[in-house]
Order: structure tokens, then C-alpha cells, then sequence
């Protein structure tokens, strides 16, 4: 571990790597801690909150998230106080009046300990819990930037550009694939791939030789351009390939 530091979590002394995160630092000393924003191939965001410690600075404290605190060495860090639980809470109820039918969110309300059918908020229950993990996905990893959120406060939704169809979408379904709770739709049938909130529809390219659907035709290109790959590379798929 290079510059190795010494915080302190729960009254245990653990060591870490300077500017660690302290959510990388919890989970490998098992310490559980709730997340819903958290994705391993993308950056932190620090959206949910619900991976909120309490920073014990000796005469005063600070909540914080964990998911996005590059740690520093002496720190002090509650993951379990009871100012910590109360704010958890308060944000999981928040949460749930967004998507209480989730299995995963379900999952988490009941380790903060809530009940996912006892809010006290007025329910919108559209399923979006705003994670951004779709667009994160979308602009990290595929490095399309088709989707991105529009709006503010509790307008605040994801969306394609000014609603219209999401031109810079390939059709990979990377949205679809990570959305925590499987708000964004993603429709195949044997010859198109649709995605009825970016408002897209795209053609499947099939196999010459055997005829298996492989993906999108626009997808394909894409992947081909980005690795300069030969024009006929996705002609064929996978298992036909010499
Ligand atoms: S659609 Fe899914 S992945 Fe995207 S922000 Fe909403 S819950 Fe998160
Ligand atoms: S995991 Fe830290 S804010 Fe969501």
C-alpha cells in the first residue's frame, strides 16, 4: 500500500492508502455500508447519499459521503451513529417515494431499516431513483453521451436531448443493462432493438454465415470505427469467425 495512513472507523484503527476512498476502505474491512449510486467501472458520483459517515472532528462533526472522501491520515469516521442512521433514513424514505417496487432499492431500505410500504412522503413512484448511472455509463464507459438529466428539483428527470430522439444513441442497451430499477425499457424483437424513452429504434444486424442476430448495426459501426477495425469484421458473428 503506498502512502500508507491511519483512520480510525467504528474505534478501529485501519490503514489505507492516502486519498483513498473511504467506501473502497469500508468495504474491504467489511464495514457495511448502503449504497445506490455506486458502480465499480464508474466514477463516483455522490448522488444517493445514502453512504453518508459521520466525520468526527473532536468538537464538531460533518456528514459526508463515503463514496467520494478521499481519506486523509488521523481521520475519525462513524459509519453507524445515530445522527448517521436518522439522516439515512430520512434519505431512504426519499428514495423509496420515487421507486418502492425495486427489489434493490427494497434491499437497501431494509438494511437502513425501513419499510419500504410505510413512507411518509407523497409517492411519484416512476421508478427513476436519479442515480445517474445510465448516463454515467453512457458517457464513461460507451463514450456515446446520448442521455443526461434535464430539469431541476422534483422536475428533475433523465432524458434524451430536449426529449427528442437521442441521435447520438448506438443502441447498446448499457443503460438499460446497469439501471438499478429497470426504468429504462429496452424491446427487441427478431429485427430492430427499441428504447421507447430515447425515442429509438434500431435495426439488428444478422450473421452471414449462420444468421444469428448479432446487435445493432449502429452499434457494430461504432465499436468498428472506435477500434479501426477491418469493414466486413462484424459480417460474421462470434462462433462463425475462422
Ligand atoms: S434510469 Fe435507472 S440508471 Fe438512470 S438515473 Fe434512473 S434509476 Fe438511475
Ligand atoms: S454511493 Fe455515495 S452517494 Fe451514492
Amino acid at each position: 500500500m503506498s502512502n500508507k495512513i491511519t483512520i480510525t472507523i467504528d474505534g478501529k484503527k485501519i490503514e489505507a492508502a492516502a486519498g483513498e476512498n473511504l467506501l473502497d476502505v469500508c468495504r474491504r474491512e467489511f464495514i457495511p455500508i448502503p449504497t445506490l449510486c455506486d458502480h465499480g467501472d464508474l466514477k463516483p458520483y455522490g448522488v444517493c447519499r445514502l453512504c453518508i459517515v459521520e466525520w468526527d472532528r473532536g468538537d464538531w462533526s460533518k456528514i459526508v459521503t463515503s463514496c467520494n472522501f478521499p481519506v486523509k491520515d488521523g481521520q475519525i469516521f462513524k459509519t453507524s451513529s445515530d445522527k448517521v442512521k436518522r439522516q439515512r433514513k430520512m434519505i431512504m424514505e426519499l428514495t423509496l417515494a420515487r421507486s418502492s417496487k425495486t427489489p434493490e432499492v427494497i434491499e437497501v431500505a431494509k438494511q437502513v431499516g425501513v419499510d419500504a410500504e410505510a413512507v411518509r412522503f407523497p409517492k411519484k413512484d416512476d421508478g427513476c431513483i436519479l442515480c445517474g448511472m445510465c448516463i454515467r455509463a453512457c458517457s464513461e464507459v460507451v463514450e456515446a453521451n446520448a442521455i443526461s438529466f434535464a430539469g431541476r428539483g422534483p422536475e428533475r428527470k433523465i432524458s434524451s436531448p430536449f426529449f427528442e430522439e437521442a441521435g447520438d444513441c448506438i443502441g447498446c442497451g448499457s443503460c438499460a443493462y446497469i439501471c438499478p430499477t429497470n426504468y429504462i425499457k429496452m424491446e427487441e424483437d427478431e429485427n430492430f432493438r427499441t428504447f421507447p424513452e430515447w425515442k429509438v429504434k434500431f435495426e439488428m444486424a444478422r450473421c452471414s454465415k449462420c444468421g444469428q442476430k448479432i446487435a445493432p448495426k449502429k452499434q457494430l459501426e461504432f465499436i468498428r470505427k472506435k477500434a479501426s477495425l477491418p469493414s466486413d469484421w462484424f459480417d460474421v458473428c462470434i462462433n462463425c469467425r475462422p
